[in-house]
């Protein structure tokens, strides 16, 4: 039997997505020890491999098929525009992309002005104005801390992902329009989803089967999280 191989983006993603691979059956013992220094991880018995990488690179990993399968989110998925399969909504990770601004900048973004975007998600801001609203403007990449841009004068806006909303409300700034619903993803590589299907397919059902369950649980105890460290 070959291996299957999983990337994880690090960061809160790849805790939550381990928890709930650890209820089907998939997991790894090597992967618990916080001070290894290991980047691959192997379970022997259920031939499986994992590995933590950079979230954007995810995509990356599977569509060139050194990984099987990956988790990733919903923004780094569209921002990269990979070959691959995007097989399941994980149901966590729950936020938004979000043009932002001060309240001021409502008024810009209806005249559809020539405006400064800071972003750091190009890809996604550029197939939002100039695809769906069909407006021209200037698209600033930046790495983080985008919240900065409209407020030292970057930029009119910012498209960015808001979840709790503190970032913003701390500096002054609001959502203006929404310009999708994010959460974690399951990625597939093409090839492996044919070479693999029988032990991908049990993987998939096993997770919706477990997400089935939880939806029936009462609310309080279905709990979800935001997925900052993965973008
Ligand atoms: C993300 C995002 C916002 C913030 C939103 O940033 O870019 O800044 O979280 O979360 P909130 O609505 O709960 O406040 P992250 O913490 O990943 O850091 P970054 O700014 O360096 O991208």
């Amino acid at each position: 039997m070959e291996y299957l191989t999983f990337a994880l983006g690090k960061g809160r993603l790849a805790n939550k997505t381990l928890k709930m691979l650890e209820q089907i059956g998939i997991f790894c013992e090597e992967m618990k020890d916080r001070d290894s220094r290991k980047l691959l991880f192997v379970n022997e018995e259920l031939k499986l491999r994992f590995f933590l990488s950079k979230g954007p690179d995810v995509p990356t990993y599977v569509e060139y098929g050194a990984a099987d399968i990956g988790v990733v989110g919903k923004d780094t998925v569209m921002e990269e525009g990979r070959k691959l399969y995007e097989v399941l909504d994980l149901g966590f990770g729950k936020c938004r992309m979000c043009v932002c601004g001060p309240g001021s900048a409502k008024e810009v973004l209806q005249h559809k002005d020539l405006i400064r975007v800071a972003t750091k998600y190009p890809n996604i801001a550029r197939d939002y104005f100039f695809n769906k609203k069909h407006q021209t403007v200037e698209i600033i990449k930046l790495n983080g801390s985008i919240e900065l841009a409209p407020i030292v004068g970057l930029a009119d806006v910012i498209v960015d992902i808001v979840e709790t909303g503190s970032t913003l409300r701390e500096n002054g700034l609001e959502v203006l329009e929404e310009v999708c619903p994010l959460s974690a993803r399951m990625v597939v590589n093409q090839i492996s989803m044919k070479m693999e299907h029988e032990r991908i397919m049990k993987i998939i059902n096993d997770l919706r089967e477990l997400m089935g369950k939880d939806l029936r649980k009462p609310k309080a105890s279905f709990t979800q999280g935001g997925n900052h460290e993965d973008h």
